[in-house]
């Protein structure tokens, strides 16, 4: 618990609100279907627009014939901690919704892939494992390489693994590897106007 010294609540929250970090340093063993489906179904009952659920993951596990085309397809950066991920997933939203009249666009669609994203995530720690959301990768390769259609917005990839020992990180990732704190809510919460401190 002493590494989450940088994390103390202002209100008296759910823990796992606190204890949930990214860690980069991952043990690459194998992830059992019953686990990822299980963060899978979390992901399923996250609220949307018009109960639209525009979310669509695609997964792809360390042993698998697809790995090594979705771990190509991290940015270099990334790619040096997320080779120890146990499974790399690909968070899409569709960004039209079906209506009675048709197709119709679907304004939530990026915002509601972040809740299923943030159920997924929560639901993973508390399984005891861990997840990571990636935003360096190579959109356009994922876009043909998975033949990805127009009609659905390509979010961001999440590196899934079990917490390891910071050794397993090259040296200069060790150090900075850590819960990070967050601002005050008094940056980020007003009473009835526009009235943030430190905001113009
Ligand atoms: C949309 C999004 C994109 C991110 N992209 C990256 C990334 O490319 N590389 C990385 O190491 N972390 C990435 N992160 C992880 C964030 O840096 C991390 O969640 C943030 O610093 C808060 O830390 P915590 O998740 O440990 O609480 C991303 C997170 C989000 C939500």
């Amino acid at each position: 618990m002493s590494e989450l010294s940088s994390r103390k609540p202002l209100h008296d929250i759910e823990p796992v609100f606190i204890s949930r970090w990214s860690t980069k340093a991952l043990s690459g063993e194998p992830i059992s279907d019953d686990t990822l489906f299980k963060s899978f179904e979390a992901a399923r009952w996250a609220p949307s627009g018009s109960n639209s659920q525009p979310w669509r993951f695609i997964y792809s596990k360390r042993d698998s014939e697809s790995w090594p085309r979705f771990l190509e397809l991290v940015n270099e950066r990334n790619r040096v901690w997320a080779a120890n991920a146990s499974a790399l997933i690909l968070l899409l939203s569709k960004k039209n919704r079906e209506t009675p009249e048709g197709a119709r666009p679907l304004r939530s669609h990026s915002f509601d892939a972040g809740a299923a994203w943030s159920n997924f995530a929560n639901q993973t720690h508390l399984s005891g494992w861990s997840t990571r959301a990636i935003g360096g990768f190579d959109r356009d390769g994922v876009r043909s390489s998975l033949s990805i259609p127009d009609e659905y917005e390509i979010e961001v990839v999440i590196a899934v693994g079990k917490p390891a020992d910071n050794s397993v990180l090259p040296e200069p990732l060790q150090s900075a590897n850590k819960p990070s704190g967050r601002v005050p809510l008094s940056d980020l919460v007003a009473d009835g106007r526009f009235a943030f401190a430190g905001a113009e």
